[in-house]
């Protein structure tokens, strides 16, 4: 069955143009002012919508193989479609860790499974991310994973670290770390800030992120190696990427929409549903990591989204678990907060995290005719309620129940298959 978008606007190579959508077998097929429908196409309104490159979220935890109780690769993959996401970065912190052929072939198959958005998976960076050994990355990287991280926690030897890089540069993968010095972070529960010190909290200071981005940008020099920066939080951070960039480095970056949002003054409420990691910061933390996404210091936006059941999230604020839901709510919570047009939006959750994934081969690419049918159709001006009884994911844990957003994902068109109709999903 054919799919034909009408009364949108298309985000093309051209600018924004009014053009209506035919997708046949996958693929674009027809671009044009007006396209006259057959009786058996399937139809999709897009009037006040605009057409965009599925979103690609470089940083999803699926849960999926280990801890299904709060997500699985099929709730995850539902709302990441409900999002406006074709695409999704798979993080490695499941049990088992994905380390290995099997666990990849296996979220892999699960994500086809689904059939809602494709989910690449990530590789661990060392073994089981315990730190000490390095992964088979070689093996990974020939079985076709392009993107490697031991997220949850940073690779904290100096030495590994580099010997990842010099590897990772022949095998031209790339390397995505998570910034966080463990022997700064101990115990710490929220931002070191005069709040922590106020509630009597142990504080996770800045530096503990920017020593190993600072670390990590002169690996880079030394290595040649290409390194993504995950969920950056601090303006700190944010300097010494501008200045990497300014010398040439190959070095991305991304921030969540938490961190572009929310501040640490939230955690006064004891309420665990703030506790992130990073965590959140400072009123200056957010204003330097939004100008660093308008000025293109950073590349992309990727939600972490970090599904966790209630009874965990229940726990005292030291031993409840970090992360905070972000597939359904990141649309509407970056509109609301960073003034973008929608070849920015495209930019920053399409083509830049599509190319970083190393999927801009059938990801992230602007409508044209003879291309992949991943799309997403958006109201970029609808406002709307965040209510928990319509989140598809398996888990609760959003700060953003009862906010207004601005910008709605209307439908989402997977592989040309329609997955999501009127933000309904369809499968
Ligand atoms: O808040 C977070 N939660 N940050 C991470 O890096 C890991 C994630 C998780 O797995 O829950």
């Amino acid at each position: 069955m054919n799919v034909v978008i009408t009364g949108s606007t298309v985000l093309t190579q051209q600018g924004e143009q009014r053009l209506d959508v035919r997708i046949s077998n996958g693929k674009i097929i027809e671009l044009s002012e007006s396209i006259k429908p057959e009786v058996e196409d399937q139809l999709l309104d897009a009037a006040g919508c605009h057409v965009l490159p599925g979103f690609v979220d470089l940083h999803t935890h699926l849960r999926e193989p280990g801890k299904e109780d709060s997500e699985t690769i099929e709730t995850g993959s539902r709302a990441g479609a409900l999002g406006g996401y074709t695409a999704l970065v798979a993080m490695p912190n499941t049990t088992p860790a994905q380390d290995s052929i099997p666990i990849i072939d296996f979220v892999r198959a699960q994500g086809k499974r689904a059939g809602l958005v494709e989910v690449v998976p990530s590789g661990c960076i060392t073994i089981g991310r315990a730190g000490s050994a390095l992964a088979p990355l070689a093996d990974l990287a020939r079985h076709g994973v392009q993107i490697f991280t031991d997220d949850g926690s940073g690779v904290q030897d100096p030495a590994l670290m580099r010997r990842a890089m010099e590897y990772s540069r022949d095998l031209g993968i790339t390397l995505a770390q998570h910034c966080e010095v463990s022997a700064l972070t101990a115990g710490a529960v929220m931002n070191e800030c005069s709040c922590s010190s106020e509630l009597g909290v142990p504080g996770w200071p800045a530096l503990a992120e920017e020593l190993m981005v600072h670390r990590d940008i002169e690996l880079a020099k030394l290595t040649g190696a290409k390194i993504h920066f995950l969920h950056l939080s601090t303006a700190g951070s944010v300097r010494l990427v501008r200045e990497a960039k300014r010398e040439g480095l190959p070095i991305t970056a991304e921030v969540t929409p938490h961190h572009l949002s929310l501040t640490e003054e939230l955690l006064r409420t004891f309420d665990s549903t703030f506790k992130v990691n990073p965590p959140l910061r400072s009123a200056e933390d957010i204003e330097a990591l939004r100008s660093g996404l308008l000025d293109g210091t950073i590349d992309a936006v990727a939600t972490d989204h970090a599904p966790h059941v209630r009874r965990d999230k229940e726990l005292p604020l030291d031993q409840a678990p970090p992360g905070m839901l972000g597939l359904e709510t990141a649309l509407g919570v970056v509109l609301s907060t960073v003034p973008m047009n929608a070849m920015d939006l495209a930019k920053v959750m399409s083509i830049n995290p599509a190319r970083i994934a190393g999927i801009s081969d059938r990801h992230g690419i602007l409508p044209q005719v003879g291309q992949p049918a991943n799309l997403c159709v958006v109201d970029m001006r609808a406002e709307w309620t965040v209510d928990p009884s319509k989140l598809a994911s398996k888990s609760r844990n959003t700060p953003f129940v009862g906010r207004t957003l601005r910008g709605k994902v209307r439908h989402t068109v997977f592989e040309g298959d329609v997955v999501v109709k009127n933000g309904e999903a369809q499968r």
